[in-house]
């Protein structure tokens, strides 16, 4: 597949590609991208910056309009963008589609969130402040920050590819994005509805290669206003190369599922298996962690044991429960885990089971914190279990973790359930439901490892554009401006 520059799609001089692997047939090769060089990424940012001048002078309700366009033109192209993502990140194909549909529902919000938003500014008078006449008027709006370079990750190369240009485009930035290897070409796809909803040429550009090759080069490269990125452990490297950019960096997570002695444990259950093992525990929202009390461990364990035995494992065509994790080096991380907290005394509540990619589902019982599991994120099929004794045990659990995405808990005392929300040194806290980033217009924040800045609709408008004021110095005070 081509590189998106300036409106059209163009072959690297490069001469050379990067592969994308299909995770569920044995990593066989799925596809081929261009690996960008250098100057190709200089001249796609020349026409970003060149388009930029423009489209933020295009009126707010043109913008909007182009992004119904866009989402409409997703819908209608939701089956090829579904079935890359059951190819090159195995993502079931009913869960690929719901993927495709949550975009376009984003990108609409977007569109209206933004008309709103950025469609009023502020007025304040001097005079408000001790010693002042109303002699100055300072009209203070948003505006775009520039160019903003998005960067989403395999697990939802489109929905968290739209989370960050629909927010960027409706402020008036113009968008380089760098797709994730694995999961490119639905990335791709999408930016095709965005060029042919007609956003106007350089506004939306996509560089591809391996991050490994290319991504330094990118997030240190000058023309760069802002930094939106999605992913791992390489956020982390990304917000110390970057300069003086405005960040999004949204990371890991290590999601804890607390469930107190008086929780509702079928609901506890039913919770922890769909947070733990839908997209086979490759969300960065996961449950990856359960803290239970040790007098209702039992009764909760054999509820989630039972629900796991009925779990499918296979293809994603199929929509098996649990597909092949991305990547064959994913795998070996998540067994090593596994192997790790065996050897030192944990207990597997089914049979480790392992086909190239494919993890059959498993709980860990009996972690202790000497293993690795209790505090690496496996985004794998794999849950471990701490039994615990009080809440400060299972707030230690959360608060000594470098991440703090998303917690939950599960209680009827709802008192207990805001201390410990409280407490717990997350960006988000659920109370007797499983972690999730969604519904997109929600606010979305990791502390610690997991990020810096907010995601969510309003957050991302925000992050993407800056404060003008325009102050108007009167001659002599005037109070007829309300
Ligand atoms: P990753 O390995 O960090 O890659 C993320 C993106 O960064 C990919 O597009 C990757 O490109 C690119 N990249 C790699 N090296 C780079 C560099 N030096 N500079 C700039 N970009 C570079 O993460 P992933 O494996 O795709 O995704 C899984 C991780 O993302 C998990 O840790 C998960 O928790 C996290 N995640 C977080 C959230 C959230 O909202 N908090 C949501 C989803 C996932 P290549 O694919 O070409 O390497
Ligand atoms: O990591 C992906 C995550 O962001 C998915 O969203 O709403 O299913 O938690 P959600």
């Amino acid at each position: 597949m081509r590189y998106s520059v300036d409106g059209t799609w163009r072959t690297s001089a490069s001469g050379s590609t990067c592969e994308a692997l299909n995770p569920s047939k044995a990593n066989a090769p799925a596809n081929r991208f261009q690996a960008c060089t250098t100057s190709e990424v200089d001249e796609v940012f020349a026409k970003a910056r060149e388009a930029q001048r423009t489209w933020q002078r295009t009126p707010l309700h043109a913008r909007a309009a182009l992004l119904h366009r866009a989402a409409t033109l997703m819908r209608e192209n939701a089956g090829e963008m579904a079935e890359a993502l059951v190819l090159e990140v195995a993502k079931g194909a009913k869960d690929a589609r719901v993927e495709v549909e949550r975009s376009a529902d984003l990108i609409d919000y977007t569109a209206e969130e933004g008309v709103r938003l950025l469609g009023e500014g502020k007025l304040l008078m001097s005079d408000s402040f001790p010693g002042n006449d109303r002699t100055k008027l300072c009209m203070a709006s948003k505006v775009p920050v520039g160019i903003i370079l998005c960067i989403p990750p395999f697990n939802y190369p489109v929905n968290l590819c739209v989370s960050k240009i629909a927010p960027a485009l409706i402020a008036g930035n113009t968008v380089v994005v760098k797709p994730p290897t694995q999961g490119c070409t639905a990335t791709l796809h999408m930016i095709q509805c965005f060029l042919k909803a007609g956003f106007p040429a350089g506004t939306v550009q996509a560089v591809t290669g391996r991050g490994g090759e290319i991504g330094d080069y990118l997030t240190t490269h000058p023309e760069v206003n802002a930094i939106s990125f999605t992913g791992g452990e390489t956020g982390i490297r990304v917000a110390q190369k970057a300069g003086m950019v405005a960040l999004q960096t949204e990371l890991g997570g290590k999601d804890a599922c607390i469930v107190l002695p008086d929780a509702d444990l079928d609901l506890a259950a039913k919770s922890i298996v769909k947070g733990g093992f839908s997209y086979s525990g490759q969300r960065c929202t996961a449950v990856k962690l359960v803290a239970v009390f040790e007098e209702v461990a039992d009764e909760l364990l054999s509820k989630v044991n039972a629900q796991i035995a009925k779990m499918t494992v296979g293809q994603p065509e199929d929509d098996a429960t649990i597909t092949a994790v991305v990547s064959k080096s994913s795998a070996d991380f998540i067994q090593s885990l596994v192997v790790d907290a065996e050897s030192k005394g944990a207990r597997l509540c089914q049979e480790w089971r392992r086909e190239d990619n494919l993890i059959w589902p498993l709980l860990i019982d009996n972690v202790t914190h000497d293993m690795k599991i209790c505090w690496e994120e496996p985004f794998g099929p794999v849950l471990p279990v701490v039994r615990v004794k009080s809440d400060a045990e299972a707030l230690e659990l959360v608060n000594k973790s470098r991440f703090g995405l998303q917690g939950c808990v599960f209680t009827k005392d709802i008192d207990r359930a805001i201390q410990m929300a409280d407490a717990m040194e997350t960006g988000t806290v659920q109370i007797n439901g499983p972690p999730a980033r969604g519904p997109d217009h929600f606010p979305f924040q990791g502390v610690k490892d997991s990020g810096i800045g907010s995601q969510g609709i309003t957050n991302s408008i925000n992050v993407m554009t800056k404060v003008k004021s325009t102050v108007i110095n009167l001659s002599k005070p005037s109070y007829t401006v309300a």
